[in-house]
């Protein structure tokens, strides 16, 4: 395997083989240090980011390498009308493997056929964000300790939100994995995903607009943002933004174990105050990033 640019492209072996890398840097970082000395890693983003940029290149350094590259399309050639593959086939000769970030889907497709070097999708329009679910998926795996027999709860924008495209392909290849999808029936999961992966493989799911009556059940609550910049309209954003707020009230009907996942940034879906409760574990989810990424770098490069 070249790139990442799909969660499926990574077998359920391969996923859990990184998480079991994750686990090891996490509790023997000074074994990594130098593991990519002398190795550069290029972040090409051409939509804002914090998390999985900064998390790229913590991931890299922390491995004892090097790196370059744009966290904005202005800042690039881009802005002057340089294709994407102009872009990667320039990017080649000065880096040894590629973070990129597109507002196009399907770009770091193109990308990664016009490249020698990996090509890691950190995120393609309202398509797919692979790495995310990594880090999702190593977060499950530490707050719950298993990837099977779970009720999952994904709540808010499952139109736009990428990251629950990606969790949900994941996911349907464990064992006993049943879905509970909230949201509006405006931002409801695309057909596609119903019809191709759930109805296909026979995995139990529940639509409904309701957070509060699935609340009980969850092992997981997945909760994403309105994806404001995905929208056609700004009235149609402002009446659905708020649809789900998550309060410590609402989490009083909560299983003790369950835990609350958010691929971050969060605007209003979740108050403050709920930070404080065990059960929310975004910022650890944030943490686990960077320790998935080096562990997908080093598989990507070769490097034991
Ligand atoms: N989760 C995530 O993709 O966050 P950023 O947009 O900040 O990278």
């Amino acid at each position: 395997m070249k790139d990442l640019i799909d969660i499926l492209d990574l077998s359920i072996p391969e996923i859990d083989k990184l998480i079991e890398v994750a686990n090891d840097i996490i509790e023997n970082p000074e074994n990594y240090r130098e593991k990519c000395k002398y190795k550069k890693l290029a972040t090409l983003f051409f939509e804002p980011s914090t998390r999985t940029r900064l998390s790229f290149e913590a991931a890299m350094y922390e491995l004892g390498g090097n790196v370059l590259g744009f966290s904005e399309a202005q800042s690039s050639s881009a802005a002057k009308g340089e294709s994407v593959s102009d872009t990667v086939r320039t990017v080649e000769a000065y880096a040894d493997i590629i973070a990129m970030r597109h507002p196009k889907e399907g770009a770091p497709t193109v990308a990664a056929a016009k490249t020698q070097i990996p090509i890691i999708n950190a995120g393609d329009g309202g398509h797919n964000h692979p790495t995310q679910t990594l880090t999702d998926l190593l977060t499950i795996k530490r707050e719950v300790g298993r990837l099977d027999n779970l009720t999952i709860g994904l709540c808010g924008d499952l139109k736009f939100g990428r990251t629950v495209h990606s969790l949900i392909q994941a996911m349907v290849r464990y064992d006993n994995i049943k879905f509970i999808m909230i949201s509006p029936k405006e931002l409801k999961l695309p057909e596609y995903l119903i019809n191709e992966v759930l109805v296909k493989k026979n995995i139990e799911f529940v639509e409904t607009e309701s957070l509060e009556e699935s609340m009980p059940e969850l092992d997981i609550l997945y909760m994403t943002r309105v994806q404001k910049e995905r929208f056609f309209n700004e009235a149609d954003y402002v009446r659905l933004k708020d649809t789900y707020i998550l309060t410590p009230d609402k989490l009083e009907h909560a299983k003790p174990t369950m835990r609350v996942l958010h691929p971050l940034p969060r605007v209003n879906e979740i108050s403050v105050e709920v930070d404080k409760d065990e059960r929310a574990c975004y910022f650890r989810q944030a943490k686990n990033g960077k320790y998935i990424r080096m562990a997908l770098i080093l598989k990507l490069l070769g490097i034991e």
